[in-house]
């Protein structure tokens, strides 16, 4: 069934991950504003978690001062507290109750990637596994073809939207003998708004392909495609349902669950923007990393906020917050345009609750308002332009107008292209619209329209499939990837991985394989060289394993300056697989306080990839 119902979440967006197959928000950057549902709480205690003391003596003056509440979760484990519900007004009161350490307004956040509300497959064309292009130049190739380090025996905890575990990527298994996939726990049920969580002990994802596509890059395994650390053990933490919304208290529980099946790496492919470190996941993140488990976060895609775009828990200090780059390929769904040749142009993937784009050389036409050889926007009513293909430019008005008028002027198929030189991503209409619709460069569009304007008839072909294209800024930070430093000036992000454009699990019912960027897909990167380089006797101890990622990441240099990325963008660089498996060279990460050395780099990032295959 097509359903709507789920797409004010669009409208809300706060963070995590892109409805697209490449960058930015055509619509621009989402809000920054730090979400919080009012009369909820989450209250810490004095002393250590398990230390009754402090609870005791807040619940005895919350009942002497006759404040009603509702406690709606206990912590024991990383965080000596509870969430609960109670009426705004007590907020100071409570905070200056004894035994009282802090009161958090319950922080909300919501992923504005798409919701996927279709059920069935005809839809989505299976699409096969192929090789992940980033193993080459970050060394995980060598790491397990060389090595054979593929992550065995490590326990990485994934917190996300659950798991499609029928994929073959995974198994498909769970919990069973020799499944990978051994632990996992359901915080939140479908229809999780904030509140209304129902719990139950299976994490299968019904609806979304967030969490598949993480895991899959973490630890998939399916022919051609094999994600970072194939042979790890897998629990999956569902804390978000098909609404993408996850809150600081599900978060805990979830970090809480994750220390209770002896995780030795957790991944967090959400965040709550605005956070300071000091929140309530950041608080439990630290004491899960102060226990020894190596914790990573992702960044978040506000790049186009500028500095101080981080979001918690990866702004704390003891949680690896983890940035996007590009590589120098990557796959991407195409067009064949044929004029008097045929190339192949790189194209977004169409709305996915529409069937997938199937043409045969169909002519693509200028969207050009009436009288006009100039005005492309589509924001006015077009000529009649039955059967074709409709080329609009993005901007002055929205994506549900230039769709309106393209459709009611009998177009099959807008493509809309960008007016400056930033990566398209997925179109959304703000209402209910059924033409398809896709995003190109705006490189791309200045060759259609050349030879639009000379060739008598221009068509497009277009299919399910990928293929590998260039990129334009190969190994330049994404520009969605948000920047550091954290609110409390710590170097962030610590590093970035592979995160533009990336193929990786889908689940089966959306076609099994599918491309996405975010930090989302860079964090579980991060995560999974973890679980390489813990395998082959990397300790977690005194920061060992964050050492050897950060000390052998490469750092990048910006083609056009040839100047290096700043660390507030970059961090330490681009991980490298192999120098962070191998290497003996461990300085602490603390020493890197926001300047590199003015020796050559390049040196440096040699010594540790003369094993990797440089692309
Ligand atoms: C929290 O702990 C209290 C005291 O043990 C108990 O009464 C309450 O039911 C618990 N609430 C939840 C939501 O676990
Ligand atoms: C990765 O390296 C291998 C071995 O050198 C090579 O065969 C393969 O084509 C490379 N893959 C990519 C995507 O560059
Ligand atoms: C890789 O290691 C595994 C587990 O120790 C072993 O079973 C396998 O034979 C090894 N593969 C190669 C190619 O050495
Ligand atoms: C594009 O053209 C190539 C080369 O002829 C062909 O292999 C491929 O199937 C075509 N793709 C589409 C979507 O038409
Ligand atoms: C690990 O690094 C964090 C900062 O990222 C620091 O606060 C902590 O003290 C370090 N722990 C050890 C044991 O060095
Ligand atoms: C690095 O961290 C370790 C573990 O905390 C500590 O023992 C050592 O003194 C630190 N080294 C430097 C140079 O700060
Ligand atoms: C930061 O790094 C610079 C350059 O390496 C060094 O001179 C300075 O002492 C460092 N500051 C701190 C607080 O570590
Ligand atoms: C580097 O790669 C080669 C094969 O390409 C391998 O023989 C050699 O052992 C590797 N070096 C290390 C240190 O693993």
């Amino acid at each position: 069934m097509r359903t709507y119902s789920l797409w004010a979440v669009l409208a809300t967006a706060l963070l995590g991950d892109l409805p697209s197959t490449t960058g930015q928000l055509i619509g621009g950057p989402s809000s920054v504003a730090f979400n919080t549902i009012p009369h909820n709480y989450i209250v810490k205690f004095n002393g250590d978690p398990g230390d009754p003391s402090g609870s005791v003596s807040f619940f005895a003056q919350m009942a002497a001062l006759g404040i009603p509440y509702t406690i709606t979760a206990n912590y024991s484990v990383l965080l000596n507290g509870v969430s609960l519900e109670v009426d705004d007004q007590y907020n100071d009161a409570m905070a200056s109750l004894p035994g009282v350490q802090i009161v958090w307004p319950l922080g909300i956040s919501s992923l504005d990637a798409t919701t996927i509300s279709a059920t069935s497959s005809p839809y989505f064309p299976t699409q096969s596994p192929k090789p992940m292009l980033a193993h080459n130049y970050t060394g995980v190739n060598n790491v397990q073809n060389v090595l054979n380090v593929t992550g065995r025996n490590v326990k990485i905890g994934v917190l996300d939207s659950g798991i499609d575990y029928n994929h073959p990527a995974f198994g498909s298994c769970f919990k069973t003998s020799g499944c990978r996939l051994q632990y996992g726990y359901d915080f939140v049920g479908d229809f999780f708004s904030g509140k209304n969580a129902v719990p139950d002990s299976d994490p299968f994802d019904p609806c979304q392909y967030h969490g598949t596509h993480v895991t899959g890059i973490l630890a998939g395994n399916d022919g051609d495609f094999k994600g970072v650390a194939p042979d790890a053990t897998i629990g999956v933490y569902r804390v978000m349902g098909c609404y993408n919304i996850v809150t600081e208290s599900i978060v805990v529980k979830a970090l809480e669950q994750a220390y209770l099946d002896g995780m030795n790496i957790v991944t967090m492919s959400i965040g709550f923007p605005g956070a300071w470190g000091a929140s309530a996941s950041g608080d439990a993140s630290a004491t899960l990393a102060q226990l020894g488990v190596f914790v990573v976060s992702a960044a978040g895609n506000r790049g186009k906020d500028g500095m101080w775009s981080i979001d918690g828990p990866s702004v704390r200090n003891s949680v690896v917050s983890v940035g996007s780059a590009e590589m120098a390929f990557h796959y991407s769904q195409y067009f064949n345009v044929t004029s008097d040749e045929l190339v192949g142009i790189r194209r977004t993937m169409s709305q996915n609750y529409l069937p997938a784009l199937n043409l045969n050389q169909v002519q693509i036409v200028r969207g050009l308002a009436a009288g006009s050889t100039t005005d492309d926007y589509g924001c006015n009513a077009l000529p009649t332009v039955t059967g074709k293909v409709v080329l609009v430019q993005n901007g002055g008005c929205t994506m549900y107008t230039k769709g309106l008028n393209v459709q009611n002027a009998g177009g099959i198929l807008m493509v809309v292209y960008q007016s400056d030189s930033s990566d398209p991503s997925t179109v959304a209409y703000d209402r209910p619209l059924y033409l398809p619709a896709v995003a190109i460069y705006r490189a791309d569009a200045v060759y259609l329209i050349n030879k639009i304007n000379v060739a008598v008839i221009v068509t497009v072909s277009a299919g399910a499939d990928s293929v590998i294209f260039d990129s334009f800024t190969p190994r330049a930070p994404s520009a969605f990837s948000s920047w550091g430093p954290g609110p409390e000036s710590d170097v962030k992000p610590e590093l970035l991985g592979p995160g533009s454009n990336i193929y990786a699990p889908f689940p089966v019912q959306f076609g099994s394989y599918g491309i996405v960027s975010g930090t989302s897909m860079s964090t579980p990167y991060v995560a999974g060289v973890s679980a390489l380089a813990i395998e082959y006797g990397k300790s977690n101890a005194g920061n060992g394993t964050l050492a050897a990622i950060v000390n052998t990441a490469r750092p990048q240099i910006d083609a056009a300056s040839l100047t290096y990325f700043p660390v507030i963008q970059q961090g330490a660089g681009i991980i490298n697989g192999f120098g962070a498996t191998t290497s003996q060279i461990i300085f602490n990460v603390t020493s890197i306080n926001g300047t590199f050395p003015d020796s050559d780099w390049r040196d440096f990032d040699m010594f540790f990839s003369y094993n990797n295959t440089v692309d």
